[in-house]
């Protein structure tokens, strides 16, 4: 990696725990591998890219419908869909340091040996690699046994196709339609994750699309496009995204093709989304597992099938990380340094922040009302009052506010109030009974910068 990109991830990790988005877990106790805690403006950028993710997939459509399943099923689920048997990484274990390394990404990982190195390069011999199960076991009940063995789920998808019959016969939808689900995973991950890149728990958002089995082609490049569509809506560089179609050795067990939607972050390209034409395989097994019929009849053409599906699955996590990464820009203004995150305002975690321009003259006063008035009509605010108007505009672009108003002389006499735009730094006025509604324009017809 190099030195600007190590020092760009650092500084994002930095200003995410400075400003209020991550902070490490369990942090007082020295910390925990992989897992990270959101704070109050990780959370509201969390809650809004999970509403884009599904207004864009389930409200702004009439053939998608939500559903949130369990996290721990019958462990016969993970027998039956191949995790059990099949979902691990090959790791291999240094006899001298102790630790585990995954054996497909060793030049990626480092020893905890000082000065660091490669695995194996501290001199210590590496095992032959051997299969890891991902799965997170637990018990349920008071005895231990391994009757009583159950599973954390490792992706959202086995909950969907558990209740295929059950949305069917409850929502008078047929193929093709789509069941969304958001909700999270766990997966023992053992290689460094990359900040929240990779963690062991994390959120996902999948899609499973039921259609008939001669039409799954089209669907597939559909959904490919729609979903990196909704990526450049929402902002992302394009030229920092990328579709890649996986070879034939990639593919997972229950995958006859799949595209990745990668972005090139500090750390190299990686995995945004995944988009898979997982066929039949899973309402097939779950169908001769149970003994419960998962065909479907169509009463028009009268022919009975098992529905192929394309899938469509993000990390809500992994899409706020790499919005962030996007987002985060540094200028010099006026001989400083200015901080700033471009978020799509539909994502920014606060819309708008108002200030009084002085502690005095009836404006902070004036300017409360505003914010309440904002506040009440749902729009996320932040009030300031302390520093120079300048520094207040600074620390809102540093956590991405997109519009910042100020209340000054003309606001008491006039009725109008300075909006500064944070891409532009521009400022107009805006009268105080128009505000909300420029407000939801500006958010409407926001575009990148540049693009
Ligand atoms: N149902 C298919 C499935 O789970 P996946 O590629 O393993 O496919 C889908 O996961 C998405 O979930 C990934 O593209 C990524 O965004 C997210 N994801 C997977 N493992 C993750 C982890 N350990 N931490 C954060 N996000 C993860």
């Amino acid at each position: 990696m190099p030195a600007t990109d190590l020092q760009l991830m650092e500084k994002i990790v930095s200003l995410c725990k400075r400003r209020g988005f991550v902070f490490p877990a369990s942090e007082i106790y020295g910390g925990i591998g992989n897992t990270y805690d959101y704070g109050p403006l990780g959370v509201e950028l969390l809650r809004r890219v999970r509403e884009a993710w599904w207004n864009r997939t389930v409200v702004e459509r009439d053939d998608v419908v939500g559903v949130d399943t369990a996290i721990i099923q019958n462990p016969r689920v993970w027998e039956v869909s191949g995790h059990v048997g099949g979902f691990s990484d090959p790791m291999v274990d240094c006899k001298k340091c102790k630790q585990r390394f995954r054996a497909d990404k060793l030049q990626d990982a480092r020893c905890p040996e000082r000065p660091s190195k490669h695995p194996g390069e501290c001199g210590g011999e590496l095992t032959e690699p051997r299969a890891f199960n991902l799965m997170f076991r637990t018990h349920i009940g008071p005895v231990e046994s391994s009757a009583a063995v159950a599973y954390l789920r490792p992706e959202t998808a086995q909950g969907i196709f558990l209740n295929f019959l059950n949305v069917l016969s409850s929502s008078r939808l047929k193929p093709p339609f789509g069941v969304a689900q958001i909700g999270k995973s766990f997966r023992n991950e053992i290689t460094p994750g990359n900040f929240v890149f990779r963690t062991r728990e994390f959120e996902q958002a999948e899609m499973e699309y039921f259609v008939p089995p001669a039409d799954a082609r089209r669907w597939f490049d559909t959904w490919r496009a729609e979903r990196h569509r909704w990526y450049l809506d929402l902002g992302l560089a394009p030229e920092r995204l990328r579709l890649r179609d996986h070879e034939a050795s990639e593919l997972a067990h229950y995958s006859d093709a799949t595209t990745d939607i990668e972005y090139e972050y500090p750390f190299g390209w990686g995995e945004l989304e995944g988009i898979a034409s997982r066929t039949d395989f899973d309402l097939r097994r779950h169908s001769e597992a149970s003994g419960v019929d998962l065909s479907y009849f169509d009463p028009e053409t009268r022919e009975r099938y098992v529905p192929y599906v394309i899938e469509p699955a993000g990390g809500i996590n992994r899409m706020a990380l790499t919005f962030l990464i996007d987002a985060y820009g540094e200028e010099t203004v006026e001989g400083d340094t200015r901080v700033v995150l471009r978020f799509h305002p539909e994502i920014a975690p606060i819309t708008v922040g108002v200030f009084p321009l002085v502690k005095k003259e009836g404006m902070p006063e004036k300017a409360r009302e505003i914010e309440a008035e904002l506040r009440r009509a749902r729009l996320a605010t932040f009030y300031d009052e302390k520093a120079a108007i300048g520094r207040r505009y600074r620390r809102q672009d540093e956590v991405g506010t997109p519009y910042c108003v100020t209340v000054d002389g003309e606001t008491m006499k006039e009725g109008v109030v300075t909006v500064r735009e944070r891409d532009s730094m521009q400022q107009v006025r805006v009268k105080v009974a128009e505000l909300e509604g420029w407000l939801r324009e500006a958010v409407r017809g926001w575009r990148r910068p540049g693009g």
